[in-house]
């Protein structure tokens, strides 16, 4: 079956909030004009004008990646001759991942998966690219879209969460914005790459129908909407071949299914074989060193002995070249050197921030905080006074104002790759979360409690400290407690989602909550957490890893200046044992996706399992109704779905109804699936008629038996709030 386009719609909601941060992402206007066939045309003459060495060149990262100029991680060397730049690349989930060049953090990009909405993914590119150009980057590593199957994954913060069609959509949005602003996007890492154990090449074994339905959906859509230049292949096995010399999933799959005409780079020494990965699809080798594949010797050796033809070596360099005409890299190359506007950009940090943050639980409207009542605010414990926490490895970066990773040599971590790859993870903000309190409440006394050991950040809280906060909060109107999980690159998976750095905060939040009545916990983290405490306190929210504006970001939701509109990309769970890998506490070498399309949400819903906090799941300071479903099928399976939506509550705010395809007729399928949203901001008193136009493509299930796409049938919508508070059902 031909796949065919799928748009769902565009989020209406709130981005021009913030002038100065909108405009500093959307940045120029586009000036591309290339069609896709002059591209592929002056692509196919410049490779017949190559020498063979010249080819080889264009195949092949040039610097050990300590080396890379500009603090990049790979570069290829351009042919001047012909016109074609080098190209410098470098990682930029959150941000630049320069490792001599000052960047901003951004929010981790599970939280940008939170705020439900391609338009602030758009920006989110936007503002990313232009700090890779400013620095003289032309590609940038950030598009990362495993999907969150390892709940305790220790690179879940630089995914999308757990759903296929969230995940691909912000993704193509944001490979959109990264290519407008002339930065090749690689999206990352296909596939299958979802835990950290055994990370250099455990096994996957998943069964074709799951693949193709969950795991590369984020990638097909990606490739599809988003037309990224280059797709990064992973360090796993996929049912016996490393990705990338994997014929199904790079050749089949990608390159055939798909008809993706760009380029297929290794992960940092993913790449086990010359002729082998070549014939498979590999494109390009990405150099650690010492074991390399794609070197000029061994690809010469390959094509004397045969092993691979001329043809497909031309097709490696062409692929290359046409991505760079396409995207405008080739006629206008990162100068780097240019001044970056790092205020600008931290407001938009905030912005995004903003828009992403989840308010879990909202006892008694506890939040927002009356500046103007409150006299004495309790903070409490996550080094709140200092910084924000940030995900670890090459998602992040460096220090916006001082372009190091602050004191790393004087702090120790729970891991032994050392400071390139884990620096420190508090960011010395110019508002740390304390300040922005206090200026949000100019009358109150606002006080922090909790370690102030930064030499050592995550260890465990002494009673001592922990008999301070309780007497703090004793005698404060309010407590804010923060709590923290960090996580990173080669870090591991966390053993349990139980908060572990430090490991006792969850006495500390215990022995507070028993202390005084009104106590909100702010979580950062790149994962579910376990809340044991959960019924003890009033508010929950979670900030994710918020980024360098977080301070501000979570001050203003705190007190109501921002009204809080994510909603969860990813389950939270009551307790470790019911995720669906739980296996007492160890991750498997090798996985084995024995739960099939139950993953995520499918799991709970069709395990019958309660969540402590649902996906979809997010609250806000106003409250919405919902009304009037109507469904109109179209003739070629296609549906509209539309409702009424109105803001009966009394403040302004966003609400991300969500479109639920609930009961197909197929016996393996799970309960339902997301098919559709939309982010909508309605001020107090408005309604407004919300269309979500739902793709055909939406009731595709993989039919083993024919191995191909075919459209289930049957099935309800369901319009709701989260995925466990469903308001509306129609057929
Ligand atoms: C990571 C990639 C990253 C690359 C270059 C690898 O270890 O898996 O995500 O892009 O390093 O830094």
């Amino acid at each position: 079956m031909q796949v065919k386009r799928l748009s769902l719609a565009i989020a209406s909601a709130a981005i021009c909030l913030f002038a100065q941060s909108a405009s500093y992402a959307a940045g120029q206007a586009p000036s591309t004009t290339f069609t896709d066939d002059m591209a592929h045309r002056r692509a196919d003459a410049l490779v017949k004008q190559l020498t063979l060495d010249e080819k080889l060149q264009l195949i092949h990262s040039e610097y050990q990646m300590s080396d890379v100029p500009g603090g990049g991680a790979g570069y290829i060397q351009g042919v001047p001759r012909l016109g074609i730049p080098s190209i410098n690349m470098v990682d930029s989930a959150t941000g630049s991942g320069s490792t001599v060049q000052p960047s901003t953090t951004f929010p981790a990009t599970l939280a940008l998966a939170a705020s439900w909405d391609p338009m602030l993914a758009y920006q989110f590119g936007a503002a990313i690219a232009h700090q890779l150009r400013e620095q003289g980057f032309a590609m940038g590593l950030g598009g990362g879209t495993n999907l969150a199957r390892e709940a305790r994954g220790g690179r879940m913060f630089e995914y999308l969460g757990e759903d296929p069609v969230l995940a691909g959509e912000m993704l193509a949005a944001r490979t959109r914005a990264t290519q407008d602003h002339k930065v090749i996007a690689t999206i990352k890492h296909y596939v299958g790459n979802e835990q950290e154990t055994n990370r250099m090449g455990g096994n996957d074994t998943i069964d074709e129908r799951t693949l193709r339905e969950l795991y590369l959906l984020p990638f097909e859509l990606a490739v599809e909407q988003g037309h990224p230049g280059s797709v990064m292949c992973s360090y796993n096995k996929v049912n016996g071949d490393y990705a990338c010399e994997n014929q199904h999933v790079l050749n089949d799959v990608l390159k055939g299914d798909w008809h993706f005409p760009g380029q297929v780079q290794s992960d940092w020494g993913a790449a086990h074989s010359t002729a082998k990965a070549i014939n498979a699809g590999l494109d390009e080798e990405e150099d650690v060193g010492p074991t390399v594949f794609l070197t000029p010797t061994l690809v010469k050796q390959a094509l004397a002995s045969d092993q691979i033809t001329q043809a497909r070596l031309d097709d490696m360099v062409r692929r290359k070249l046409y991505v760079m005409i396409r995207t405008g890299v080739m006629d206008d190359p990162p100068q780097g050197g240019q001044p970056i506007d790092f205020d600008a950009a931290r407001a938009f940090a905030q912005h995004a921030e903003e828009q992403s943050i989840v308010l879990l639980k909202n006892e008694d409207r506890q939040l927002p905080l009356d500046a103007s009542t409150v006299k004495r605010i309790a903070v409490i414990g996550g080094h709140a006074d200092v910084g924000v926490i940030t995900g670890g490895g090459s998602g992040d970066t460096r220090d916006p104002v001082t372009g190091a990773f602050p004191g790393c040599g004087g702090l120790t971590f729970p891991t032994s790759t050392g400071c390139g790859w884990w620096p420190n993870p508090w960011i010395k903000l110019p508002t740390p979360i304390t300040a922005a309190i206090q200026k949000l409440a100019p009358n109150a006394t606002v006080t922090f409690a909790g370690s102030e050991d930064m030499n050592n950040p995550f260890r465990a809280y002494t009673q001592q400290e922990i008999d301070a906060a309780v007497s703090l909060a004793r005698q404060s109107d309010v407590a804010i407690v923060f709590v923290t999980q960090s996580s990173g690159e080669d870090f591991g998976e966390l053993h349990s989602l139980a908060l572990a750095n430090p490991s006792n905060q969850d006495a500390l939040v215990e022995a507070v909550a028993q202390a005084n009545p009104h106590v909100v916990v702010v979580v950062e983290s790149g994962n579910p957490v376990l809340m044991p405490w959960k019924d003890q306190v009033s508010s929950i929210v979670e900030a994710w890893y918020p980024g360098e504006g977080g301070g501000n970001a979570i001050a203003n939701v705190l007190f109501g200046q921002v009204d809080p509109s994510g909603k969860l990309p990813v389950t939270f769970p009551l307790r470790d044992a019911d995720i669906p890998t739980w296996d007492g506490g160890s991750i498997a070498q090798n996985p084995v996706y024995s739960e099939g399309l139950k993953m995520g949400y499918r799991w709970y819903d069709a395990e019958h399992i309660q969540p402590m906090f649902p996906f979809g799941h997010g609250l806000s300071y106003t409250h919405f109704a919902y009304s009037d479903l109507r469904v109109h099928q179209h003739g070629d399976h296609s549906a509209t779905v539309s409702f009424t939506l109105r803001n009966d509550g009394q403040v302004a705010g966003a609400e991300v109804p969500q479109v639920y395809l609930a009961g197909l007729n197929d016996p393996v399928e799970p309960p339902k699936r997301l098919v559709g949203w939309d982010k909508v901001s309605l001020n107090p008193g408005e309604t407004r008629r919300v269309r979500v136009e739902i793709p055909a493509q939406m009731r595709r299930v993989w039919d083993t038996s024919h191995n191909d796409w075919k459209l289930a049938t049957g099935g309800q919508f369901y319009v709701g709030a989260s995925s466990r508070d469903i308001r509306l059902k129609g057929q």
